[in-house]
């Protein structure tokens, strides 16, 4: 696919993704776009691991699923649904969100993003890295592959660090999971935009939101 704006509105989260293998060629057209994203000074202080040990996906696993039993899933029991989705579809969501915890490690390539911060990164460093998380996921839906953009890890962040082998001054800052979708891609759910928009004031209608 190449239309910019259809792979854009059909790039919803894919979660259910098959253990089939894919080639390194598309990981490289996948890093390469994400490298195109910009950064602060254009320093590229972004670092990918490109994680395909059963291993080391197995143990990260263990701690996305910790955080999972622990804190996203009772949360996702008690919550309403999100701005512009149905009851029906969040119950989508949540099942699908509980079926990549338990199969997490059993798509064939992640991509680890991550960024040489330091010993103490500061609140801006995450936008050094997440346009090239943006530019990952999108050149991802363009070739047909799944991923989600997952950052649960970071509940126990130490720990999953630990277990991908990060050095002193590296920090991961998302995980894409890829593989081939079992499902279809398809639209996002999202609110209208006056719902999110204003003009000039805060809380005033901005009036190009119905154009
Ligand atoms: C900061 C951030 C962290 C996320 N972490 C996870 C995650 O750990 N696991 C997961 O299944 N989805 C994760 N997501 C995906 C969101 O749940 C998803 O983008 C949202 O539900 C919208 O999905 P849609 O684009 O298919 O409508 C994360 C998204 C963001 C932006």
């Amino acid at each position: 696919m190449t239309d910019f704006f259809e792979i854009l509105y059909s790039c919803r989260a894919m979660r259910r993704l098959k253990p089939d293998p894919v080639p390194d060629e598309l990981i490289a057209k996948i890093l390469r776009a994400g490298m195109q994203a910009p950064n602060g000074g254009n320093t590229q202080k972004w670092r990918f691991l490109v994680v395909r040990d059963p291993a080391i996906k197995k143990a990260v696993q263990a701690w996305y699923k910790k955080a999972y039993d622990e804190v996203i899933g009772p949360r996702y029991g008690s919550s309403e649904p999100p701005p512009g989705v149905t009851k029906d579809k969040y119950k989508r969501q949540h099942d699908a969100v509980e079926y990549l915890t338990e199969h997490y490690h059993e798509a064939p390539v992640w991509i680890v993003a991550c960024l040489e911060d330091g010993p103490t990164p500061n609140r801006s460093a995450g936008a050094s890295i997440y346009p090239a998380v943006q530019n990952m996921i999108l050149a991802t839906r363009a070739l047909g592959l799944g991923t989600t953009l997952t950052t649960r890890h970071l509940l126990f962040e130490k720990e999953a660090e630990a277990a991908l082998g990060l050095p002193p001054g590296v920090h991961s800052y998302a995980i894409l999971p890829i593989g081939w979708p079992m499902g279809k891609f398809g639209p996002v759910g999202r609110a209208p935009l006056d719902e999110f928009v204003y003009q000039d004031r805060w809380g005033q209608k901005w009036p190009g939101a119905s154009a």
